[in-house]
């Protein structure tokens, strides 16, 4: 699968923008602020119906105008396969696969997969357990449907239990059995979130090592765990224990919403002890693990985006990470760089042929 034409009206900096890109390598280079990430987003939107960058799509409309449109011309299984996403200020987005409308826009998950490392994305090694989860999640749910709406029932009864929590509390009175209504559907749902996000981890670890070793030529050790409450006990009791808690802070503070992945390197934290480089080369380890992973169990090989992978990586390292991706087996390949001349000489150390592109005051040229 492959994005062969790519055209966006009002998106972000760009008023309007079409362009052919190779089934193989395509680089894009440019200055600072030129538009080299805005553009992978807007590949992005065509393949989660939303920004990897900004949440507020009416944020991405250009400043000053009402709406943008991104489109898509993906060759899949020999067929074409065209994508739509609109938005106008104050109306709802339109999503269309050759030109019908999605009924949920969940239902497009996982058609065209892709996998986008950028520098944004530090925030999974240096920030809380949310965004680890959300990795765990993302991946999941591009290749099980089910395992989405297993997390949206599970979200939708937590903020149930929560608000009995704060109802018990405001008008000062409890009823255990009330909550238990709710703790049997946090449990039903929640084991079987854990249950596949321990199966998930389980398989992609040995993929992460292999990745990590590569990148680092075994110069460090890492490791990489999952932790859950649900490890300690059964979900059942370990809730029915913490009702006092929960009480005296109004929220439920057991289940699978405080699951969080433990990196570490030589034995010790990567957040507190890793190096920026080495920080950088986990995360990488863990986009190319997804790759690997969604690949496996996908009918079609995902898009690889590298935003700006030259930033915090020695020369070494990010050799190996283009010899690695760009030798076909990674299939449709974008990478930006500020430096075109470095990124040149980087690929061509390797032999490997890309179309390259430049961008300059919002418009794009074919070099
Ligand atoms: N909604 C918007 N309307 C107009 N311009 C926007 C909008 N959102 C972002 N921009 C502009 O897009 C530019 C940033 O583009 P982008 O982040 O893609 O740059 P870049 O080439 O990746 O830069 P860097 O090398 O620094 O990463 C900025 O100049 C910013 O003002
Ligand atoms: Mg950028």
């Amino acid at each position: 699968m492959y994005l062969d034409q790519l055209s966006v009206i009002n998106f972000k900096n760009y008023p309007e923008l079409d362009v052919f890109f190779s089934p193989e390598v395509n680089v894009i280079v440019g200055d600072n602020g030129e538009g080299k990430t805005n553009l992978l987003d807007a590949i992005f939107y065509l393949s989660f119906c939303k920004s990897f960058l900004n949440p507020i799509d009416s944020q991405n409309i250009r400043h000053n105008e009402k709406f943008f449109v991104v489109q898509g011309k993906f060759k899949r299984d020999k067929k074409n396969v065209n994508i739509y996403c609109g938005v106008k200020r104050g109306k709802k987005k339109q999503f269309k696969k050759n030109k019908k409308a999605y009924e949920r826009l969940a239902d497009h998950i996982g058609l065209l997969p892709l996998v986008v490392i950028s520098p944004a994305d530090m925030s999974l090694v240096s920030d809380g357990s949310e965004m680890r989860r959300k990795f765990m999640d993302g991946i999941i749910c591009q290749i099980d449907k089910e395992y989405l709406n297993l997390l949206m029932a599970y979200n939708k009864v937590l903020s149930q239990r929560n608000a009995l929590l704060k109802m018990f509390y405001k008008k000062n009175y409890f009823r255990h059995e009330e909550l238990e209504v709710w703790d049997m559907l946090l449990v039903q749902h929640g084991q079987k979130i854990h249950d596949l996000r321990e199966k998930f981890i389980e398989n992609f670890i040995p993929v992460f090592q292999k990745h990590y070793n590569h990148i680092s030529k075994g110069k460090e050790e890492v490791s990489l765990k999952y932790s859950s409450q649900l490890q300690k006990g059964n979900f059942w009791e370990l809730l029915t224990d913490a009702v006092g808690k929960d009480r005296m802070v109004q929220y439920s503070t057991v289940g699978t919403h405080k699951d969080d992945l433990h990196f570490n390197m030589d034995g010790y934290l990567i957040k507190k002890y890793g190096s920026q480089g080495q920080q950088k080369s986990f995360l990488l380890a863990l986009k190319l693990a997804e790759f690997d992973y969604l690949k496996a169990r996908s009918e079609t090989t995902p898009m690889l985006l590298m935003d700006d992978i030259c930033d915090k990586l020695d020369s070494k390292r990010i050799s190996t990470l283009l010899e690695l991706t760009c030798n076909g087996e990674f299939g449709q390949v974008f990478i930006t760089d500020t430096n075109k001349e470095r990124i040149e000489r980087l690929l061509g150390e390797h032999n490997i042929e890309c179309k390259l592109f430049s961008i300059e005051e919002d418009k794009i040229k074919e070099n």
